[in-house]
């Protein structure tokens, strides 16, 4: 099962037979904890951290088709410079032209663009053509050699400073060399309504999109009128 799947079930329903032992003993305590009246559950250590946004990564090789890959393992880690990561496996398609290029693009992804988003994250670019088939369209990126998706409301270019071997997935680190926006959110004092764009996040094993305005950053400590 993918990583980023791996949490879906809980520990309770495991599909790989050596998880039966952990399983046996996760029932046991299940019982324990039934037992003694306990409301909470320990989980052995896993990849819990939810909701994230759900991206479409565009690459490229030099002559070659460009490819997306959708990617949920990504984040900011760095404000100067502007900094972040993504995750990928070495046997994506994607993860060879990453490495080798060193460039890639984030794009946000939108309610309009769920389904592309899910399926540039279930068939690979060795198999078809995913501008083609999701009916994208590749523009050209200012910094980078990676296209960036048209459709996407934010465009990050990116260029890789660090590639961490983690472990089931490698981690770039990138540095964001520009950022291209959708100036159909701009309104009229220039001010961007990246909110009203309809972006969608993903959340153990699903796709969300950002429900209702609960407050602005800092509203906890302000006076109210
Ligand atoms: C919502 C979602 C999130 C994903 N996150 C990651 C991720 O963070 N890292 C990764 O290596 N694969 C991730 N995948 C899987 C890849 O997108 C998938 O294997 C894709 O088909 C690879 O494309 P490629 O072979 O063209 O590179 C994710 C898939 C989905 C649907």
């Amino acid at each position: 099962m993918p990583a980023w799947k791996s949490m879906l079930r809980g520990p309770q329903t495991p599909k790989r037979s050596h998880f039966s032992k952990k399983n046996e003993m996760s029932r046991e305590a299940r019982m324990e904890r039934i037992k003694s009246g306990s409301s909470r559950e320990h989980w052995r250590g896993g990849n819990m951290l939810y909701p994230l946004p759900a991206v479409m990564v565009s690459c490229q090789r030099p002559g070659e088709k460009p490819n997306i890959i959708t990617l949920a393992w990504t984040g900011t880690v760095c404000s100067s410079p502007a900094m972040v990561s993504i995750s990928v496996k070495p046997e994506r398609y994607s993860y060879g032209i990453l490495k080798e290029t060193g460039e890639f693009v984030i794009n946000l992804t939108t309610e309009k663009l769920a389904r592309a988003t899910d399926f540039c994250g279930v068939r690979s670019g060795r198999d078809v053509d995913k501008f083609a088939q999701m009916n994208l369209t590749p523009g050209k990126a200012v910094h980078v050699s990676a296209p960036i998706i048209e459709e996407s409301p934010v465009n990050l270019e990116c260029r890789t400073t660090q590639i961490l071997e983690l472990g089931s997935h490698h981690m770039f680190v990138a540095e964001v060399l520009g950022v291209d926006v959708d100036a159909r959110y701009l309104d009229e004092t220039g001010r961007f309504r990246l909110n009203q764009a309809g972006l969608i996040v993903y959340s153990h094993g699903e796709y969300f999109g950002l429900g209702k305005n609960i407050g602005k950053f800092g509203y906890s400590v302000k006076k109210r009128r």
